[in-house]
C-alpha cells in the first residue's frame, strides 16, 4: 500500500529504535531524567528560547498552551480551520473554557485582520482576546507556510496590546526547510511555540513546547494537570534526539516528491491544483465534473493500492514523507490518475 494519509503514519527505524533501548532513563516527573532533560535543553537552544517542555503528542501542547496563556471567559484570535479549532474535539472550549475567533483564510491572516478582531479593551461586554495562535505549516490548507514579515508585525502589536502569541508548529521544521529560515527565527517573536517529532520526523511520539523560563514553568503545571506529566519518558525523548540529528534533512526530499506529484497531478483536466501552490509536505486539490466524488476516488484508490484522505466532498489530501520514496510517489500519482479516470 502507498501510503499517502498521513506524515504522521512513519515508523521509528531500527537506528531509532536503538537509540530508544539504549537511552538513560529516570523519573521525569522529579526532573531526573537525562534524556528528556537533555532533549529539552537541546531543544531551547535549537528555537532560541530558555526553556522547553516535553509531551506527548502536538494536541496537548496545543491545549496545555492555550491553558497557560488564557483564563475560563478569554479569546483566541486564531486562523481559520486550525488544528486546535477542528481537531482537538472541542478541547480548547473544555479544558480552558477559552472561546476561539477564527480569522483570514487558506491558512493566513495580516496584521490588519487581527487589529481589528481584538476586543476587550475599550467595551468590557466583549471577550477580551488574550492569544493571536497561528499555525505554521497550516494543515488544512495544504501545508501552507505563515509569511514571515506577517508574523513578526502580528507578534509585535499582540505584545504592545498586552496580548499573548502563539504558533502551533506541529511543522515547524517543513517551514523551516522550505523557507529557508531557522526554527529559532521562525519561533523568535512568539511568547509559546509548540513543534512535533511524529509527523515528518517520524518519531513514535513526541512534541515540545518552548518559551521563556516563566511561561514553561506555568506549563509544567497544566500539562501535569492535563495527565501529560511522564515518568521515563526519556526512551521517547531518545527517538526525538536520534531524529534531530538524521531525520531533519529528510524533509527535502518530503517537499521535493510533494512538487512531483502535484505536477504529475495537475496535468490531468479532472482536476483543480496549482503545483506552485505547493509550499511543503501536503498536496490538495479538488476533483472537477464529471470525476466521481472524493470518497469514491479514496475507495478506488484503495483497491489499486494508494491510500489518502478524502479532505471534503470534491477535495483530496496527499501527504509525502520519509516512507514514501520518490519512485513510489511517481507511481502513487499514476494509479490516483486512473482511479479519478476509471
Ligand atoms: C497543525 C497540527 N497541529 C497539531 C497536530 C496534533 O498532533 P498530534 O497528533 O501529535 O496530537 C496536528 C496533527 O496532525 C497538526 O497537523
Amino acid at each position: 500500500m502507498l501510503d499517502l494519509r498521513s506524515d504522521t503514519i512513519t515508523k521509528p527505524t531500527g537506528a531509532m529504535r536503538q537509540a530508544m533501548a539504549s537511552a538513560e532513563v529516570g523519573d521525569d516527573q522529579f526532573g531526573e531524567d537525562p534524556t528528556v532533560n537533555l532533549l529539552q535543553e537541546r531543544v531551547a537552544e535549537l528555537f532560541g528560547k530558555e526553556s522547553s517542555l516535553f509531551f506527548p503528542t502536538t494536541t496537548m501542547a496545543n491545549q496545555c498552551a492555550i491553558r497557560t496563556l488564557t483564563h475560563p471567559g478569554d479569546e483566541v484570535i486564531c486562523t481559520k480551520d486550525a488544528h486546535i479549532v477542528l481537531y482537538e474535539a472541542g478541547g480548547i472550549g473544555a479544558n480552558s473554557g477559552a472561546q476561539l475567533q477564527q480569522i483570514g483564510a487558506h491558512g493566513r491572516f495580516t496584521c490588519e485582520e487581527f487589529e481589528s478582531n481584538i476586543k476587550g479593551f475599550d467595551f468590557d461586554v466583549n471577550p477580551p482576546t488574550k492569544v493571536v495562535a497561528i499555525e505554521n505549516t497550516h494543515n488544512r490548507s495544504g501545508g501552507r507556510i505563515f509569511p514571515y514579515e506577517e508574523i513578526t508585525r502580528i507578534a509585535t502589536t499582540a505584545r504592545e496590546r498586552g496580548i499573548a502569541s502563539y504558533c502551533d508548529g506541529a511543522r515547524i521544521w517543513n517551514a523551516a526547510e522550505a523557507s529557508g529560515r531557522t526554527v529559532a527565527e521562525l519561533a523568535g517573536p512568539f511568547d509559546l511555540v509548540s513543534a512535533c517529532f511524529s509527523k515528518g520526523l517520524g518519531c513514535p511520539a513526541g512534541s515540545v513546547l518552548v518559551g521563556s523560563r516563566e511561561v514553561i514553568q506555568r506549563a509544567t503545571r497544566y500539562r501535569r494537570m492535563l495527565g501529560g506529566a511522564m515518568r521515563q519518558s526519556g526512551i521517547l525523548a531518545a527517538a526525538c534526539l536520534h531524529a534531530l540529528d538524521h531525520h531533519l534533512e529528510h524533509l527535502h526530499a518530503d517537499h521535493k516528491n510533494a512538487k512531483l506529484l502535484a505536477g504529475l497531478l495537475a496535468a490531468c483536466p479532472l482536476i483543480e491544483l496549482n503545483p506552485e501552490s505547493v509550499e511543503t509536505n501536503i498536496v490538495i486539490f479538488d476533483l472537477k465534473s464529471p470525476a466521481p466524488g472524493a470518497r469514491e476516488v479514496e475507495a478506488r484508490a484503495q483497491k489499486l493500492g494508494v491510500s489518502f484522505f478524502a479532505f471534503g466532498p470534491r477535495t483530496i489530501r496527499l501527504v509525502t514523507h520519509r516512507d514514501i520514496s520518490t519512485a513510489n510517489c511517481e507511481k502513487a500519482a499514476h494509479l490516483i490518475l486512473k482511479a479519478i479516470e476509471q
